[in-house]
C-alpha cells in the first residue's frame, strides 16, 4: 500500500483552493445545452445489446473559440449516453487509444466483479506490454491487463441514472477531469407506467467544474502533462480539485429552451470534488420547487419537495421542475448556493412557449423498495474517513490505512443485512460498489429529506457520523468502497469489500 501514500508531503486541507482559468470565459447562459448522443448498439445477440466505445483524445471547444484537448469515450464529453432496460444485459467493448491505461466502472451498476472495473483491471493502450512496470501497483499479481476489454452488465436492477467513468488506481481523478465520464440510463416498466415528463421534457445533466490554462488545455495540478507520473501533490490537489467554470453536458453555463410545462431533470454531479446546493430561481427571485422523484438507485416511494438540493460528487437526483405559469420569455436559473462569483451560476432555462402538459407526479411512485430493519443486521461496522499519514507521507485513508489491492478490508456474507457507520473529518462523499443502501441516521438523528430512497453514495459532512443500512444481496466477488472526492480516492481513501 506504500504507493498510495508516496510523496504526499502537504497536509490535506478540507477546503479546496479553486483553480483559475487563464482564458476569457463566456457570459453565462450564452451557450446552448448539448445533449450527449445516445449510443447505438453495434449488434444484438442472445437477448443482449452489444456496444463499442473507443477511448481517444480529441480537441474540442468546451469554451467557444478555445480548443481544448480532451480524453473521451467515442470523441465527446460527456461520452455517449447508454440507454438500457432492466434485466436486458449489455456488453460494452472498450478499446483504449489514449496514451495511458484506463479502467471503466459503471457507477451504480450491480455488475459481476470481473466487469466492475477494479482499479488494477486495466485496458492498456495499443502496444503496451502487459507488465510494463511504470503503471503497475506494487503487487503485479493483482494486475490484469488487456488492449481491449469487454464489460458485461446484467442490469438486473431498478431504473436509475447510472454513470460510467475511469477508475484506474491512483489516477482516476485526472482521467475524469480530462473527460472520461458518460451517463447510463436504465429504464424499466415500473417507471414507464408513470406519467413523468419524458422525451424532450426529460433532461439528463452531467454537472461538473473545470479550469482552463492559457493554451486552452484543462488546468490540473499535475507536474506531467501526460500524467505519467503521480500528479504533483499541491494543496489544491490534496483537498480535491475545483475549477472556476461550471460545465453542464460539456458546455459552460449553458442555456436551454423549454416549454412552460413540467420537466424531469436527471442530475448527476460528475465533479471531482465540488459540492453544489442547487436551486431553481426565476429572474424575479422566486424559487421553484424541486420535486424529487428518485435517488441514486431509482424511484422514491413518494415525492419529496425541496427548495434547494445538495449534490455531492457522484450523487444523482431525479427531480421534476414545473415551468407552468411562467410567461414565454422568462428565465429560470439553476443556481449553486455553495458557489461564489461565477461558480454560483450553473445553467438557465428559457421559457419559449405555453404547451399542453401530459405529465403528472403521482403521490405514490413505487411500492417495491426493500425495507431493512436495524434488528435484522448481523453486523455493525465502523469506518473512519480521515486524513492520515504513513512513513511515506500523508494521504486520505479509511480506518487509518491507504488503499491496498492486496488486502481484504471487509468480508461480508452474500445476503447479509448490515449497518455501516461512517465518520468523517472533512466532507467525504462515500460510495459503495455493487450495493444500494438507505441512510438510517445522520448526525445521530433522522436522515435529511434529500437522504430519501435507495442510494449508492452518501455525503458525510465535516465531523459528521452517518449510518446506512444495506443488504449485500447482489453478487459474490471483490468490490470497493471509497470516497468519491476523486483526488481523495486517488490518495488512498478506498477499501476492498469482498462479498462471499
Ligand atoms: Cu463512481 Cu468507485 O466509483
Ligand atoms: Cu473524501
Amino acid at each position: 500500500g506504500a504507493h498510495a501514500a508516496a510523496a504526499l508531503t502537504h497536509r490535506p486541507s478540507g477546503t479546496g483552493r479553486q483553480l483559475r482559468s487563464a482564458v476569457p470565459l463566456p457570459e453565462p447562459y450564452t451557450v446552448p445545452l448539448p445533449v450527449p448522443p445516445v449510443l447505438a448498439p453495434s449488434g444484438t445477440s442472445r437477448g443482449a445489446d452489444r456496444y463499442e466505445i473507443t477511448q481517444r483524445r480529441v480537441t474540442a471547444e468546451i469554451l467557444p473559440g478555445v480548443p481544448t484537448e480532451l480524453w473521451t469515450y467515442n470523441g465527446t464529453y460527456p461520452g455517449p449516453t447508454v440507454e438500457s432496460r432492466r434485466g436486458r444485459p449489455v456488453t460494452v467493448l472498450h478499446r483504449n487509444e489514449l496514451p495511458v491505461p484506463t479502467v471503466v466502472h459503471l457507477h451504480g451498476g450491480r455488475t459481476p466483479a470481473g466487469s466492475d472495473g477494479y482499479p488494477t483491471d486495466l485496458v492498456l493502450p495499443d502496444g503496451w506490454a502487459v507488465h510494463d512496470g511504470a503503471h503497475m501497483p506494487s503487487d503485479p499479481r493483482a494486475v490484469t491487463s488487456r488492449v481491449t476489454r469487454e464489460y458485461t452488465y446484467p442490469l438486473d436492477q431498478r431504473a436509475a441514472l447510472l454513470w460510467y467513468h475511469d477508475h484506474r488506481m491512483d489516477f482516476t481523478a485526472p482521467a475524469i477531469w480530462r473527460g472520461l465520464t458518460g451517463m447510463h440510463l436504465v429504464r424499466d416498466a415500473a417507471e414507464d407506467a408513470l406519467d413523468l415528463p419524458r422525451g424532450e421534457r426529460e433532461l439528463a445533466l452531467t454537472i461538473a467544474d473545470r479550469a482552463f490554462a492559457a493554451d486552452g488545455s484543462l488546468a490540473y495540478p499535475s507536474l506531467d502533462p501526460e500524467l505519467r507520473e503521480r500528479p504533483g501533490v499541491t494543496a489544491a490537489y490534496a483537498a480535491g480539485v475545483l475549477g472556476d467554470v461550471i460545465v453542464v453536458n460539456g458546455a459552460p453555463w449553458p442555456a436551454h429552451e423549454v416549454d412552460a410545462v413540467r420537466h424531469r431533470l436527471r442530475l448527476l454531479n460528475a465533479s471531482n470534488a465540488r459540492h453544489y446546493r442547487l436551486e431553481a430561481v426565476t429572474d424575479d427571485g422566486r424559487r421553484l420547487d424541486l420535486v424529487q422523484v428518485g435517488a441514486d438507485q431509482g424511484l422514491l416511494a413518494a415525492p419529496v419537495t425541496h427548495t434547494a438540493l445538495p449534490l455531492a460528487p457522484s450523487e444523482r437526483y431525479d427531480v421534476v421542475v414545473d415551468f407552468a405559469g411562467l410567461p414565454p420569455g422568462s428565465r429560470v436559473r439553476l443556481r449553486n448556493r455553495l458557489g461564489a462569483g461565477r461558480t454560483r451560476d450553473v445553467m438557465a432555462f428559457r421559457v419559449a412557449r405555453r404547451a399542453y402538459d401530459h405529465s403528472r407526479i403521482p403521490e405514490e411512485l413505487c411500492d417495491d423498495l426493500p425495507v431493512w430493519r436495524r434488528s435484522q443486521a448481523t453486523a455493525v461496522r465502523e469506518f473512519a474517513f480521515r486524513a492520515g499519514h504513513t512513513a511515506q507521507g500523508r494521504g486520505w485513508f479509511v480506518n487509518g490505512r491507504p488503499f491496498d489491492p492486496a488486502r481484504t478490508d471487509v468480508r461480508v456474507r452474500l445476503g447479509a443485512v448490515e449497518v455501516w457507520r461512517f465518520t468523517a473529518d472533512v466532507h467525504h462523499p462515500v460510495h459503495l460498489h455493487q450495493t444500494r443502501f438507505r441512510v438510517l441516521t445522520r448526525g445521530g438523528r433522522a436522515p435529511l429529506p434529500h437522504d430519501a430512497g435507495l442510494k449508492d453514495t452518501v455525503s458525510l459532512r465535516p465531523g459528521e457520523t452517518v449510518e446506512v443500512i444495506t443488504c449485500f444481496d447482489g453478487r459474490r466477488g471483490r468490490y470497493l468502497f471509497h470516497c468519491h472526492n476523486a483526488e481523495h480516492e486517488d490518495m488512498g481513501m478506498m477499501a476492498n469489500l469482498e462479498i462471499v
